[in-house]
């Protein structure tokens, strides 16, 4: 037997979220066509009802499940537009890493030709970020991590960083990499 400790134990993160959708199939679409998940499986337990997983692919292959989607035709029509500040929907956004800069850039390039509309674009402390929405509501962030060292120096202050990028035309493909760093007092001044 062990003894008990006397806080809880930090976790790793988050291992992954389930939403709910009005359509499985819509959202599917949405996450392996535009998110670019892949589809791992079916939830067949229960039938009648619709649970399926998808998972990014991490350097040590797929993971067995970062997002799953449950089936419920009732829930509300979203708003049609999306909002950080004043959305109705319970979860504000769901951030998905991309394995690197290039990545990230050939990701944007490939949703902008499909005519995919975007909802921002913000340069964060740790991450550069676009946000668009699913079909339920749901934000989305399609982030690259900036390196560590720029960001665990200041946390809070990497945090409250965001400058605001244009998400339109040729200049959403233009990203910036003399980004600041944090905790240091080799910050840019602009
Ligand atoms: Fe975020």
């Amino acid at each position: 037997m062990t003894a008990a400790d006397s806080a809880p134990v930090a976790p790793i993160g988050v291992n992954h979220i389930v939403l709910n959708v009005r359509s499985i199939e819509e959202s599917h679409q949405f996450w392996t066509e535009i998110v670019g998940l892949r589809f791992v499986g079916k939830f067949r337990q229960r039938p009648g009802r619709k649970m399926w997983f998808y998972s990014g692919m991490g350097p040590d292959g797929l993971h067995h499940h970062d997002l799953a989607l449950v089936e419920n035709p009732n829930l509300p029509v979203p708003p049609a537009g999306w909002q950080m500040w004043d959305s109705p929907m319970a979860i504000n956004h769901i951030a998905i890493a991309y394995p690197s800069r290039e990545a990230w850039l050939r990701q944007l390039a490939y949703l902008q030709g499909k005519g995919v509309k975007f909802d921002r674009r913000i340069d964060h402390g740790m991450t550069h970020s676009l946000y668009l929405h699913d079909p339920n509501g749901y934000g989305v962030e399609l982030v690259y991590e900036l390196p560590r060292d720029v960001w665990e120096g200041d946390i809070d202050a990497a945090l409250n960083f965001a400058e605001v990028r244009p998400h339109e035309g040729a200049e959403l493909l233009v990203d910036r990499t003399d980004v600041p760093v944090f905790g240091t007092q080799s910050r840019p001044s602009n």
